[in-house]
């Protein structure tokens, strides 16, 4: 899909803003996803031109690591705990009822794009878990009535 007008003109802006410093490939992406909810593959050419970098170098990196969106976000972003504390309080039966509820898989964004489940790997609420952070605000004690009211409080 291509760029907006005014998508090209802030990934313009933003690579001017970062080509001068030292190391400007993980800001300017972390900067064009703020900006834009996340990293269109067509802005790809544009921000490898601007660094003076390959194509390739900047595709591996976005896809390198998973906090960088190549689709726009869902309306809500649910993230749940998978790590070690959360497994043992009930992570995997919260799992269960969140992607039963939301009719979503977890990685997947529904397709009315209302919302994504993604898994995160400790949240630092491991004592008051399962944890979730929904929109970035945290959820704690996750188990089916929890997932219920979450899902009631984002209108789903
Ligand atoms: S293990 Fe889940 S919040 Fe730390």
């Amino acid at each position: 899909m291509e760029l907006t007008r005014a998508q090209s003109d802030e990934i313009e802006r933003l690579i001017a803003l970062q080509a001068t410093r030292r190391g400007p490939l993980l800001p300017l992406l972390h900067d064009v996803q703020a900006a834009l909810g996340y990293i269109p593959d067509a802005s790809v050419p544009a921000i490898a031109e601007g660094l003076n970098l390959s194509r390739a170098e900047v595709h591996g990196v976005i896809t390198f690591y998973h906090d960088f969106r190549r689709a726009p976000p869902a309306a809500h972003i649910v993230r749940l705990c998978r790590a070690e504390a959360c497994q043992a309080r009930g992570a995997a039966a919260a799992e269960a009822a969140a992607t039963t509820r939301f009719g979503v898989a977890m990685g997947e964004t529904r397709a009315d794009g209302r919302v994504a489940l993604e898994p995160a790997y400790c949240l630092g609420l491991c004592a008051i878990g399962p944890s979730a952070l929904v929109d970035g605000r945290p959820f704690a004690r996750l188990g089916p009535a929890e997932v219920e009211r979450l899902a009631a409080e984002i209108g789903i």
